[in-house]
């Protein structure tokens, strides 16, 4: 007897075949039970006719409960009314462990209760199809740079300079050496690393003690950052659309079933292709005031603000030079317009918000000295990131793009926090 998944039935109609797996579901039909068995690669129908089992295994059916483990053998059949497209018709069942009365069953439940229980809500077939999804969007990312030649450097996540903000940093005593910082972002080093390897990319967790509890922030959350040397904040936004276009198409033609399971709109995500729209951040101040909002020039957008941006397109749209003092440290000054830096947000379509912050960096030594003194930052701790100013300095840019808020668009959800396996929130640290 041959021991198979879910997903290679095909491979064996007219054979009877050995699935190893949970039991997702049952139901009786009186002398025909109906078993549904999920393996990690799919699920399927298993069937039970009473005079065609030894009596023994016909009764198995009252004791296997939801979510127990169990072995299935049974011949594989064609059935064009089933979503799988096969059934089986059960020739033996082995229990592996029979599972204690399951918390999480058909009826609806609190989302707080849910979250208490990921551990177990993992095996649900909506989180089931939210996992494939990142996993494809983190392939597509890693195939996109690696067709192109980027190469992945590991930044470290204990570090002695601020990345981004004071006010979010997660901080840890380290040694005689004082504080260090859980990392808020690889940008620094991989600036480092691509003055040396030209075009590069990191790809890891990023902390963030974020006070606030939104349905879009984490605080700890996976970032990809590209940096490039000898190119400009324009490169930069042509590599961001190309890059969020494949992954876009990558989970299209890759993920259907799980965007199906999902009941997400496939034709918002089959219409993200470059170019995207960009629009100056001074123009979207006028439209975002037309419209009602108070927001004023020099502010960072708010998250309602960029929903408003969003909603006005099917694309992502590009906010580009946003003022200096609403952005960090490194980013470039405009040449014209020194109260503006060469930057851009791109905001993901559906009001789902920045999904990519990106920008050409700061490359005259004088000028970046001068904002470390002016953000107060600890001048010391950046003497390293300053020698590369002095050093063959060169126009670079680079980009991060959220992992989860991708993830969060591409699935069609409400809220980050199903985006990631065991998310990190304010309020949440178990399990
Ligand atoms: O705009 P941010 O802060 O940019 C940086 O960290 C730069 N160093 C990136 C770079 O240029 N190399 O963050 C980048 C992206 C955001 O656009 C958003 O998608 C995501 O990271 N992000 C968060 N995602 C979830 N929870 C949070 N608290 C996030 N903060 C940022
Ligand atoms: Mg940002």
């Amino acid at each position: 007897m041959t021991d198979t998944t879910i997903a290679k039935l095909s491979d064996f109609v007219g054979e009877e075949v050995r699935l190893s797996g949970w039991l997702y579901n049952k139901r009786s039909g009186g002398k025909i039970k109906f078993l549904q068995v999920r393996d990690g690669t799919g699920t399927v129908q298993a069937v039970m006719v009473k005079n065609e089992l030894p009596e023994e295994v016909f009764a198995l059916y009252g004791e296997l409960t939801q979510e127990s483990s169990l072995i299935v053998t049974g011949l594989v059949r064609e059935e064009p009314r089933s979503p799988s497209g096969y059934e089986m018709s059960v020739t033996g069942i082995e229990p592996v462990q029979i599972a204690d009365p399951y918390p999480i069953t058909k009826k609806e439940h609190g989302v707080e209760f849910l979250h208490n229980n990921r551990h177990l809500w993992l095996r649900s077939s909506r989180q089931y199809a939210i996992m494939h999804i990142r996993n494809q969007v983190i392939w597509a990312i890693r195939e996109f740079f690696y067709n192109r030649d980027f190469v992945l450097i590991d930044s470290p996540l204990l570090t002695g300079s601020i990345g981004e903000e004071a006010s979010t940093l997660f901080e840890t005593e380290y040694f005689k050496l004082g504080k260090a910082y859980l990392a808020q972002t690889g940008q620094l080093y991989i600036e480092a690393a691509c003055m040396s390897l030209r075009n590069v990319f990191c790809f890891g967790p990023t902390f963030r003690a974020e006070k606030s509890l939104t349905r879009r922030h984490l605080t700890e959350f996976w970032m990809i950052e590209a940096e490039m040397a000898y190119c400009d904040n324009e490169g930069n936004m042509k590599n961001q659309e190309e890059m969020l276009s494949h992954v876009a198409q990558s989970v299209v033609k890759n993920c259907r079933s799980h965007l199906e399971t999902l009941e997400r709109d496939i034709s918002k995500l089959e219409g993200i292709t470059p170019p995207f729209p960009r629009l100056d951040y001074g123009e979207a101040i006028k439209i975002l005031q037309e419209k009602g909002s108070d927001v004023k020039w020099g502010d960072d957008l708010g998250a309602e603000d960029e929903t408003i941006l969003s909603n006005m397109h099917d694309k992502p749209v590009f906010i580009v030079n946003y003022p200096k003092h609403a952005k960090a440290f490194y980013m470039k000054e405009n040449p014209d317009n020194p109260e503006t830096v060469l930057c851009s947000d791109l905001l993901g379509p559906e009001g789902y918000g920045e999904i990519i912050g990106g920008s050409q960096r700061e490359d005259d030594h004088d000028k970046l000295l001068a904002r470390i003194r002016e953000e107060k930052l600890p001048e010391k701790a950046y003497d390293w990131y300053l020698d590369l100013r002095k050093y063959g300095s060169v126009p670079h840019s680079g980009y991060g793009l959220g992992i989860e808020r991708t993830v969060t668009w591409m699935c069609g959800i409400h809220h980050i926090r199903e985006a990631i396996p065991f998310p990190r929130l304010m309020t949440r640290l178990t399990p």
